[in-house]
């Protein structure tokens, strides 16, 4: 339904930012629906992982690179959690680091999700994903304790670690509680060499389309839930 909903938003014309995970693949679908109708043209996007670029060639949405576009319209992308002034999590699909800096390069994000994801404190029901670069990544599991969390390396198949569309690990991490204050941790984490980026999006999304059994809403930033 979300995904639907969001289909609706994307006008002829627009350069978007195709995120990652189930539910932008619900999004996807009916994005291309909507292109072999002929509803929309034009309509070009920007994908932010080997998964999505895969779908999105397959359901026929015209591919551009983020340095050839420069500036997106809008990103479309799912969340692990939603606080109420629209701050995320993301990343459990292991797509953080494209997903941010295609969010970053565009007018707006909305944020397709159903209800369960909705959380009053970020971090209160899934863990933080940490990208960060293989070498020396063990060093970061103390410093990541002194900063209240539980750090647990992201497993992959076979006894590997999961390993991102970057090449580089994931550090999953748990907040007991939640995040006291996301905007000190994302400050300590961006000042941390070897550290790329965090699954904290604050001040990124400007609108939601949450789907619940009674159908779907919207949130805005800046209005009241
Ligand atoms: C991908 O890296 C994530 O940020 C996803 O956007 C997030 O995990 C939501 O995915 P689902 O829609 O599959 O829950």
């Amino acid at each position: 339904m979300a995904g639907r909903d969001a289909a609706r938003s994307v006008v002829s014309g627009m350069r978007l930012g195709l995120g990652t995970g189930s539910t932008v693949a619900h999004f996807l679908e009916h994005l291309g629906a909507r292109l072999a109708r002929g509803e929309l043209t034009g309509v070009v996007g920007v994908p932010t992982s080997v998964r999505t670029e895969k779908a999105a060639r397959e359901l026929g949405v015209a591919l551009a690179t983020l340095e050839g576009l420069g500036a997106l319209d809008l990103t479309v992308d799912g969340a692990d959690e939603v606080d109420p002034g629209l701050d995320l999590v993301k990343g459990l699909g292991g797509a953080l680091l494209r997903e941010k800096m295609v969010a970053q390069a565009s007018d707006r994000m909305l944020v397709v999700v159903d209800d369960s994801k909705l959380v009053g404190r970020l971090g209160e029901i899934a863990p933080l994903p940490v990208e960060v670069v293989p070498f020396g990544h063990a060093s970061h599991m103390g410093w990541l304790r002194d900063l209240g969390a539980e750090p647990t390396v992201r497993a992959g198949g076979n006894g590997h670690p999961y390993l991102t569309d970057n090449g580089n690990l994931i550090v999953d991490c748990r907040f007991a509680g939640g995040i006291e204050d996301p905007v000190g941790l994302e400050r300590q984490l961006a000042r941390r060499a070897g550290v790329v980026e965090s699954g904290l999006f604050l001040n990124l999304a400007t609108e939601a389309v949450v789907a619940g059994k009674g159908g779907v809403r919207r949130m805005r930033r800046g209005s009241s839930p």
